[in-house]
């Protein structure tokens, strides 16, 4: 069907959402996707079952551009629920010919301007493999890659392959998702380990061969890690943030605008920041800190399960984690631990009052100041406004 006016686009996008069963996508987006090289000999190759090294997907979309996705549901034959599709140049033409009506609109259209490039990318692509064939460049500008779309059905739904992994940390580190708004059951076990360089992923088996290969052909080769996650900056930058260290941040993580992580500082995935904030020290996965709290050079931050219990460690807003400091409690707003402190949910705390609490009963309470008292040893708490409530929910156990 040929699409030239927008009452075409929107008549035609009716049709779609009109077939039995169809769906809108919870979440969608078109990448490009990286595949581990099955034979050295013939490096160009996309095996059918090869591995997925990475999927970077320039413009994720959540909740919105329903068009588009009803466009490219079409040419895949998507209906529902989560799956991904690799793209042929001829599909994107087809996804692209029902675009006219927008070109040249004066909008910004994200989706059309990524399907453009990714199109531009299979076409390079195209003249690379005869250039390789030839001898005339090398492997890293032809590692097998394909064009995908990947649909979510709801965000609830557990991810079913790579390319669904990625585009869950893509929503993550976009902050369309914030940390927790998402099932990621499995997620750890659909991403491969991979070898990270300056000239691509690469799978950890036969890479010796590969790295032999590129620097016959000229390539410095620099490996940054071998880890399945990738560094955040290299596929997401959140605006208004400053990452001294891109090592320190992997994909997944959700950084706010105004939050700045030092080069002592890290965050993992499906955890990072809500606000403005200061982080040198460790943020594990899972975790959040809310606006105007800084997290201390070298302080640490437990990951979601805490003393072996189902708490998610979060810290509120305005709070202070001091240099080489631990928090393994959900802390409230204003609250401080004293730097080189570690707070472990089982911690005995000694109350102004004289009565001893563990940590965890302290939990989400507000303008507390944790410290070790340098002359008994022991940890105490004292109310920045001179009374200490415990949770009562908490204190009942
Ligand atoms: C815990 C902390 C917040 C206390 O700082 P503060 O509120 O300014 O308190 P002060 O150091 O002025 O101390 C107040 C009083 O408590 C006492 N005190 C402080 N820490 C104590 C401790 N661990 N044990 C016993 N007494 C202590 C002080 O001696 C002082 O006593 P005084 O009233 O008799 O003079 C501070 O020591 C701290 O660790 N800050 C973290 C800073 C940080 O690491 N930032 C991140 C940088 S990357």
């Amino acid at each position: 069907m040929r699409v030239e006016t927008v009452e075409q686009f929107t008549k035609l996008v009716s049709e779609v959402e009109a077939l039995d069963g169809y769906r809108r996508p919870a979440a969608f987006g078109v990448g490009l996707a990286t595949f581990a090289l099955t034979d050295l000999d013939r490096p160009t190759v996309l095996g059918a079952d090869a591995a997925v090294l990475d999927t970077w997907y320039p413009a994720p979309n959540l909740d919105e551009n329903f068009g588009t996705a009803a466009i490219l549901s079409r040419v895949v034959g998507q209906r529902a629920g989560s799956a991904s599709y690799r793209l042929d140049a001829a599909q994107l033409d087809e996804v692209l010919s029902a675009f006219a009506p927008f070109e040249n609109d004066g909008k910004r259209h994200a989706n059309l301007i990524v399907l453009k490039q990714l199109r531009d990318t299979l076409r390079r692509r195209e003249q690379q493999l005869e250039l390789y064939a030839r001898g005339m460049t090398t492997l890293d500008r032809v590692l097998p890659r394909a064009v995908v779309v990947t649909f979510l059905g709801d965000l609830q739904d557990k991810p079913v392959d790579a390319h669904d992994a990625y585009l869950r940390l893509h929503l993550l580190s976009t902050r369309k998702v914030k940390p927790h708004g998402q099932n990621l059951d499995g997620l750890f076990g659909k991403l491969s380990n991979v070898v990270w360089t300056n000239v691509g992923p690469y799978a950890p088996e036969g890479f010796e061969g590969v790295r032999g290969l590129l620097k016959s052909q000229g390539v410095d080769v620099h490996v940054h890690s071998v880890d399945k996650f990738p560094r955040m900056t290299d596929y997401v930058i959140p605006t208004g943030v400053r990452v001294a260290d891109a090592d320190r941040v992997r994909l997944g993580a959700h950084l706010a605008e105004g939050t700045t992580v030092m080069h002592e500082g890290f965050v993992n995935f499906n955890g990072g920041t809500l606000g403005k904030s200061m982080v040198e020290g460790r943020i594990s996965a899972g975790v959040v800190v809310d606006d105007g709290s800084d997290v201390g050079g070298g302080a640490s931050i437990m990951g979601t399960l805490s003393g072996g219990g189902a708490v998610v460690v979060r810290i509120g807003k305005n709070s202070l984690l001091g240099a080489n400091a631990g928090c393994g409690i959900p802390l409230g707003d204003n609250c401080t631990i004293e730097a080189g402190l570690y707070i472990t949910a089982g911690s005995k705390v000694l109350l102004a009052d004289k009565r001893v609490v563990k940590a965890r009963e302290l939990s989400g309470q507000n303008d507390l100041l944790f410290r070790r008292n340098s002359l008994t040893g022991a940890i105490e708490v004292v109310h920045k406004k001179n009374e200490t409530v415990l949770n009562p929910e908490l204190h009942k156990n």
